[in-house]
């Protein structure tokens, strides 16, 4: 199948319930026919047709089958110069939140587990 390119700017006008499409990871949905049967009902649909929706999606935290449903409402992706870097954000996304936090040593794991090892000698020490 060939794949149809899209300009962001020629998107934003199909944002109703005759046209909806939106942007995920710049691939685009036609979700028109979806929109009586979204679980999560057509207004949020509607809400974000004609534009990105990349992060509404995923601040759901959509199902595995919900990502395969929605392959069948693909019809294109962006042109190159609209596209954002997908890579990257999925890099953010699975390091945490957000950078700062991510660095700071009290949310990393280490901080819980020295805690855990300095209490079991403050025990053993007092107790023992
Ligand atoms: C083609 C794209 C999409 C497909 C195929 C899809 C499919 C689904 C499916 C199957 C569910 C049921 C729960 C699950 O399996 O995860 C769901 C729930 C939901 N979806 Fe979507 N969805 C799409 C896009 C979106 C977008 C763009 C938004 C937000 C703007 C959205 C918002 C929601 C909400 C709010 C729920 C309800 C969650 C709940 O009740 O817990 N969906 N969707």
């Amino acid at each position: 199948m060939e794949t149809k390119k899209f300009t962001r700017k020629e998107l934003a006008e199909r944002n109703s319930r005759n046209d909806a499409v939106f942007i995920i990871d710049n691939q685009v949905y036609d979700v028109t026919k979806f929109l009586d049967d979204h679980p999560g009902g057509h207004e949020v649909l509607i809400g974000v047709a004609g534009k990105d929706a990349t992060e509404n999606f995923e601040d759901v935290g959509h199902s595995l089958d919900a990502k395969e449903l929605m392959q069948k409402f693909l019809i294109g992706e962006l042109v190159d110069e609209d596209k954002t870097n997908v890579k990257k954000r999925n890099i953010n996304w699975s390091a945490g939140d957000t950078a700062a936090e991510s660095t700071s040593f009290t949310s990393s794991w280490k901080f819980p587990v020295l805690l855990g090892i300095i209490m079991t000698v403050l025990y053993t020490y007092l107790f023992g």
